[in-house]
């Protein structure tokens, strides 16, 4: 089934639009009771011995989803459904930014891989803070949080940006992450596939 998904629809698809569209569908999946519900069964069935503790935190399990896919807060359930029983979002900057100029995530399909120059496009703590203050969790799943630095920040007010990002955000965070990649500093992150970065 996700061979044929994936060379019919997401292999001919704009990387980001076909992440864009499938993290849609898992999100109004997600809305539906009985779908959601026969999907979790179906999908991430609960075997204690598959339960986790780490950093004091109890989990269903040891799969998580890294930061990257739902950067903004919206989907949280939805992944959780699929089985992830922890899901970080972010990486969430102080201030809401667009990311690199698109096309910004490439595709190597023999690698079955993808290069991600997305610079960290994302609502900003304000906003991702109010969704998640707002949310009214289906499923009982840890939520990590992942903070960076504005791009548009200048280093020495990196700091204050990364407090900003924490005391918004943290109330709401199971555990936070602090992301300390700093290629989206301006004239840094290229979106360009080949072309090298200077180190930073
Ligand atoms: C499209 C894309 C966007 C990502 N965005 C972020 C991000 O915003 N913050 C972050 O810390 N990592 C980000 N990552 C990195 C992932 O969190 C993860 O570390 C990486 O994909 C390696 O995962 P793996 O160890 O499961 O292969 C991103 C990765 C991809 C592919």
């Amino acid at each position: 089934m996700y061979k044929i998904f994936f060379s019919l629809l997401f292999k001919r698809m704009d990387p980001e639009q076909a992440h864009h569209l499938a993290f849609r569908w898992i999100r109004l999946a997600a809305r539906v009771p009985v779908l959601r519900t026969f999907l979790a069964a179906a999908l991430a069935p609960r075997h204690k011995e598959l339960r986790t503790e780490a950093l004091g935190l109890r989990m269903h399990g040891p799969f998580g989803l890294a930061a990257g896919f739902d950067k903004n807060a919206v989907g949280i359930d939805g992944m959780a459904m699929l089985g992830f029983d922890h899901v970080e979002i972010g990486t969430v900057t102080g201030e809401p930014q667009p990311g690199n100029p698109k096309q910004r995530l490439f595709r190597l399909v023999k690698d079955r891989a993808l290069i991600n120059r997305m610079g960290f496009n994302n609502d900003g703590s304000l906003r991702v803070a109010a969704r998640l203050a707002s949310r009214t969790p289906v499923f009982k799943t840890v939520v990590g949080v992942n903070i960076g630095k504005t791009k548009l920040v200048p280093e020495e007010e990196a700091v204050a940006d990364y407090v900003k990002s924490a005391e918004r955000l943290a109330p709401y965070a199971d555990y936070l992450v602090v992301n300390v990649s700093s290629r989206t500093r301006p004239g840094c992150a290229t979106s360009r596939p080949r072309r090298r970065c200077a180190p930073c």
